[in-house]
């Protein structure tokens, strides 16, 4: 048996974090080593007791959460009530929140994680805005080349954007935060709108995970049930795009997803196109390739997959 992989998930949940988190659960070639909340698609106050319910729901209350950033480095925060109910986690009745949050912040936690463990081992993994994963990085630089990867869900570019026409939720929330990032130098794999706009919760795939008779099962359809009403009806599809489980699925299964490596630099100037990730596909210019962006996915693969590991919880 090969020794997991080391991850740590950066997480606004938010059902689709939610079940991008009991993926990772599910799957024993993953070793969590902490989850880290930050504000996005509701406040900080409750990403950090929906992260936690999540590991509760998955029977896991050992999962170490750490809170972290309130608000953007630089802009307001904006968040997502319309998609995702006012608690972020609309859909399912789950029970109150005994888990305990841990002391340390989240970006104390980064830092901190990165420097002890052994360097090229840890892999980040940002569902949300990049708000903590750039604050790790400035607070300390030297944790850039020690951290493996970052795989993320951000951006978007053949398809534009879904909160503006330029720009994708994640990286429109903190777009600063995220050319911190995309400048790091770190390994970067990123999941933009152009993949998970083609892995869509239709009614058959939404019932698969309901007929798995459990507890996560049951919950996981109730979620995906809520969240894909509003994008239903934004873009008249039969399901809504399964946006962030695209990450976990990668480290499980990269065969599912192909794209190419770009440069990708981040819109932070024009507030027309604020938070845009200009995606160089073409190689027009001589900027330096920063990222493995992906551009399509196996979605039935992806989806028997995402069954089969909430399916072990
Ligand atoms: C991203 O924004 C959030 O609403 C989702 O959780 C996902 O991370 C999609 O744009
Ligand atoms: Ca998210």
């Amino acid at each position: 048996m090969p020794v997991p992989r080391k991850i740590i998930i950066d997480t606004d949940p938010g059902q689709d974090d939610a079940v991008a988190i009991l993926l990772a659960l599910g799957s024993s070639e993953l070793d969590i080593l902490g989850i880290t909340a930050v504000a996005g698609n509701v406040p900080l106050k409750l990403t950090e007791n929906n992260a936690r319910k999540i590991c509760e729901l998955a029977g896991r209350p050992d999962i170490k959460v750490y809170s972290g950033a309130i608000r953007p480095l630089i802009r307001e925060l904006v968040t997502a009530e319309e998609v995702h109910g006012k608690t972020g986690l609309n859909g399912p009745d789950l029970p109150e929140l005994t888990m305990k949050l841990q002391e340390q912040h989240a970006v104390d936690y980064l830092v901190e994680t990165l420097m002890r463990e052994e360097a090229g081992t840890i892999t980040l993994c940002p569902l949300g805005p990049l708000t903590n994963v750039a604050l790790a990085l400035i607070r300390e630089p030297r944790i850039a080349p020690r951290i493996k990867e970052i795989v993320l869900m951000g951006g978007g570019f053949f398809e534009g954007g879904n909160v503006t026409p330029a720009a994708e939720f994640n990286i429109y929330v903190d777009p600063h935060a995220a050319d911190v990032v995309f400048r790091s130098g770190v390994p970067i794999v990123m999941m933009p709108l152009d993949v998970t706009h083609k892995a869509l919760t239709t009614t058959k795939r939404i019932d698969a995970f309901r007929k798995l008779g459990t507890k996560v099962g049951l919950a996981t359809a109730q979620m995906l049930e809520f969240f894909e009403r509003y994008d239903e009806g934004k873009y008249g599809t039969d399901g809504g795009p399964l946006h962030d489980p695209c990450v976990i699925a990668y480290l499980l299964k990269p065969e599912l997803f192909q794209g190419r490596h770009c440069n990708v630099t981040v819109e932070t100037s024009s507030e027309l196109t604020m938070g845009m990730t200009v995606i160089d596909w073409w190689g027009v210019t001589k900027r330096p390739k920063n990222a493995m962006v992906m551009r399509d996915i196996d979605h039935d693969g992806f989806f028997a997959l995402l069954v089969e590991r909430l399916g072990r919880l």
